[in-house]
């Protein structure tokens, strides 16, 4: 049965004037039908910490020189892919700080982990690419981009990236969809200057973009950042979008964030409960993870990808769902 996304006046009406406790409900019957009671998994690589963006909110930002950068080998990169196979996972997402590789060193990246495991998905998020680079990652195997836009709002986003302009960041959102990539993209709830029309602004773009996968998660303010002094919203505000994302876009994967397990112990319980289907136990290497500190006390960086799995699986039994280890392609792009 197809399951039809809810009209978005509907969801504005819902943001205002319902209670959570009831528009979780609704998104749990949706998700119920879409996904069940299914939590994929995607082994999370952080495989860099150097970022050429200057983000106001971002912990590892260019100028903040207290961070200790590295870059994993290809080496390191494929060891720790092997490692994640042997626990079962299918899904790999390589992540780095944005523009700071190549296309073509990338490309040769993933032609070498799709030439030894040829069943597995492939994710990269490393900021921008040009299509024509997007060209040369399509075709040396990459199957899914992750790349949010953060803020729906030009000037909000604007002010956020040092007078970058969201219609740049769209672009590149639209060639991922042109290129038929699965695409996945997001936004930070609760950002300094956050309006109510800004959020459901947030929600309107991807159901107009109608993005494969949909990451969202609190903004925690990082005190190496100009955003340091910045309010901090309760988790509540990021369940409340969960559920109205689940019901704006159906079929979307959208994954229990570790953003939101910092700011509340069972942040991402929180958000499995009202319509998230995905988490991402991160498999980078100890000495790595700790560096790699978008937001402060960042939760999983003491413990092994393999104990983030065994946690996962009690904590996702605690609200009556299970972990899948399918490879689990977003039922909006298999469409
Ligand atoms: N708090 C929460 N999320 C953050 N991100 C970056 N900085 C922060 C922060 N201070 C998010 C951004 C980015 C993703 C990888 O992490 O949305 O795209
Ligand atoms: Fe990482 Fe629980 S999920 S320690």
């Amino acid at each position: 049965m197809f399951i039809s996304e809810t009209p978005f006046e509907e969801i504005e009406y819902l943001y205002y004037n319902v209670p959570i406790e009831e528009i979780i409900k609704k998104a749990t019957q949706v998700c119920d039908k879409t996904y069940g009671n299914k939590v994929y998994l995607r082994g999370l690589i952080e495989f860099s910490n150097i970022c050429f963006m200057d983000c106001k909110y971002c912990g590892i930002r260019r100028s903040n020189t207290k961070v200790e950068r590295y870059r994993m080998s290809e080496v390191d990169i494929l060891a720790t892919i092997a490692s994640g196979i042997e626990v079962g996972l299918k899904t790999f997402v390589l992540q780095s700080g944005e523009n700071a590789y190549r296309a073509l060193e990338l490309a040769s990246l993933v032609e070498k982990i799709k030439s030894k495991w040829s069943d597995i998905a492939v994710t990269l998020s490393c900021g921008y690419f040009k299509k024509e680079e997007l060209k040369i990652l399509k075709k040396a195997g990459v199957d899914r981009y992750l790349f949010r836009f953060e803020v729906a709002d030009e000037n909000l986003y604007s002010f956020l990236k040092n007078g970058e302009k969201l219609s740049k960041r769209l672009e590149m959102l639209n060639n991922l969809k042109e290129l038929d990539f699965e695409t996945g993209s997001g936004f930070m709830v609760g950002l300094p200057g956050e309006t109510d029309e800004i959020l459901l602004k947030n929600l309107r773009l991807c159901r107009d973009f109608q993005f494969d996968m949909v990451g969202i998660g609190p903004f925690i303010p990082h005190p190496d950042t100009p955003l340091k002094d910045a309010r901090q919203f309760s988790i509540e505000r990021t369940i409340k979008v969960t559920a109205l994302l689940r019901l704006t876009l159906p079929y979307a994967n959208i994954p229990a964030t570790t953003a939101a397990g910092t700011l509340d112990p069972s942040g991402r319980e929180k958000m499995l409960k009202a319509g998230a289907n995905v988490l991402m136990p991160n498999i980078t290497p100890p000495l790595n993870k700790k560096k790699y500190l978008l937001y402060p006390e960042k939760i999983c960086i003491d413990e092994s990808g393999l104990e983030c799995i065994g946690c996962m699986s009690l904590r996702v039994k605690s609200v009556g769902k299970v972990l899948s280890f399918e490879r689990g392609d977003s039922i909006s792009y298999v469409k």
